[in-house]
């Protein structure tokens, strides 16, 4: 049921949403999380949020890696504790071309359930830490270019006219 879906991208107004929590564990879910995992790995991206399916729930799967054991799967994350401060490179699976240094904090806490249900906790830092909270970004409706300075906004403005004149030109 879920072949259809496809990444949107900026300015897709879905990508602005604030997305609700996911009440129900069950095949839907994990068909959906299923299709997330095959649309990020087709794309080559390292995480997807719900939302950027058109989906505005509180969920993601990411994979650091590349390889399939490395799969992970969150839903109604949480972030806590944050500790530290780190800039790093990021992109976007929803801003194809677009990449800027974002501040991101170094390690940080995760509360958040799986496909069951089942609530558990990690802590990570760097990499990890940065794509979570990419992701959990996501699910707030905040996007790269809501964190981007002046300076990033200016050296990415090419992309980002072409990714508004493309939406107008298809609405
Ligand atoms: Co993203």
């Amino acid at each position: 049921m879920y072949e259809d879906l496809k990444i949107i991208l900026y300015p897709d107004p879905r990508l602005s949403k604030i997305s609700k929590p996911v009440e129900k564990f069950d095949q839907n879910l994990k068909d959906l999380a299923a299709r997330m995992l095959f649309l990020m790995r087709e794309n080559r991206g390292v995480g997807l949020a719900a939302a950027q399916v058109g989906l505005n729930i509180r969920m993601f799967v990411m994979n650091a890696t590349g390889k399939p054991e490395d799969d992970r799967i969150y839903i109604n994350p949480e972030l806590s504790e944050p500790l530290g401060e780190e800039e790093g490179e990021e992109g976007c699976l929803s801003l194809p071309q677009i990449n800027a240094k974002i501040l991101r904090s170094l390690s940080i806490a995760m509360k958040a359930r799986d496909l069951e249900g089942k609530p558990f906790s990690q802590l990570e830092s760097g990499y990890m830490a940065r794509i979570w909270q990419h992701e959990v970004d996501h699910l707030n409706g905040t996007l790269l270019l809501d964190r981007m300075g002046p300076v990033a906004k200016m050296a990415n403005r090419k992309a980002i006219k072409e990714l508004e004149q493309r939406w107008r030109d298809e609405h």
